[in-house]
């Protein structure tokens, strides 16, 4: 277990960034202030929630996650890294890749010059990572929790060869009705649409939910969620990433998927900041890329 009291000693912040056990014994670093609340966990540097004061919850996180040690959470944003998905030759490794599920080291923390706490969390090659791909790296990720969420993550290659990375902030949103909701910015749009076995379409207009939606569009641009039933749009500004990953897993894959609860479904929409399918990043020894996402909230 990690030591508490150190950690809240090197990088605590006196009334509004606290490390605390949360469920399942995991280390959880919770930030509470004027401006937002939002926690975020050291397994897999996961956001679990977010919300500015007087908002409800912006980020998702599912009633039925469940908290297990080397196990991705239902619901917040996960970290998908070294790849996005499936491997791409190797089936048996896992899904997203290993950030996710692996125990990140606290790197900082400090105060915004708006007054917003930030966090930042390490991770590092170790012979589990090699054993599952042979680089060296160092992966950085900061998060800044105020009146909008910015999330930053930095790859550095430390190794001899270049390497290729696929990569998402797999951000779970929290809406009102998912028959309702539609996403703008990706009017256009190439995608490869995964439910047709990744057919390449074109977006024509706002993006619709009527059944389940798992497309990679590829494009650089800002998105909006448009939620009517809460009367809100939520903002996703965002540099470094030329995909765009829109996900509802709909009814029947819902009722099979782990933490996700049955009807869930209909109050969760995920659109992930990404670099995949044809948008790898190759990051050159001693070289870094940095994906960043920035997410606001408005009345509509
Ligand atoms: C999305 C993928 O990003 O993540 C979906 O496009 C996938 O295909 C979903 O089902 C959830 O993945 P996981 O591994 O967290 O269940």
């Amino acid at each position: 277990m990690i030591e508490l009291a150190a950690l809240n000693a090197h990088h605590g912040i006196p009334g509004q960034l606290t490390f605390i056990e949360g469920p399942g014994g995991l280390v959880v670093a919770e930030v509470t202030n004027a401006h937002a609340s939002a926690t975020l966990v050291l397994q897999g540097a996961q956001m679990l929630t977010w919300a500015p004061i007087g908002q409800s919850p912006v980020i998702w996180l599912s009633r039925a996650a469940r908290f297990v040690l080397g196990k991705s959470i239902r619901g917040g944003a996960p970290v998908c890294w070294p790849w996005f998905g499936a491997h791409p030759e190797d089936k048996t490794k896992p899904a997203h890749g290993f950030a996710r599920n692996l125990m990140w080291q606290v790197s900082g923390s400090a105060i915004d010059p708006d007054g917003a706490p930030q966090v930042k969390l390490r991770l590092q090659d170790s012979d589990q990572t090699r054993a599952l791909w042979p680089y060296a790296f160092t992966l950085e990720l900061s998060v800044t929790a105020g009146d909008a969420l910015l999330i930053e993550m930095s790859t550095t290659n430390n190794d001899d060869k270049p390497f290729t990375i696929t990569e998402a902030l797999h951000t779970y949103f929290a809406i009102g009705d998912i028959h309702q909701a539609t996403v703008t910015g990706l009017d256009v749009a190439r995608y490869w649409d995964k439910t047709e076995n990744f057919a390449q379409h074109t977006q024509s207009g706002p993006v619709k939910f009527e059944k389940e939606t798992d497309r990679v569009y590829q494009s650089d641009s800002e998105t909006t969620i448009e939620d009517p039933a809460w009367n809100r749009r939520i903002c996703i500004a965002k540099s470094g990433s030329a995909s765009t990953v829109v996900w509802n897993p709909w009814i029947d894959i819902s009722r099979k998927m782990e933490g996700m609860g049955e009807t869930a479904w209909q109050g969760m929409l995920c659109v992930e900041t990404a670099n995949a399918m044809e948008d790898g990043v190759r990051v050159q020894p001693g070289g870094s890329h940095v994906l960043m996402a920035r997410i606001s909230v408005e009345d509509r």
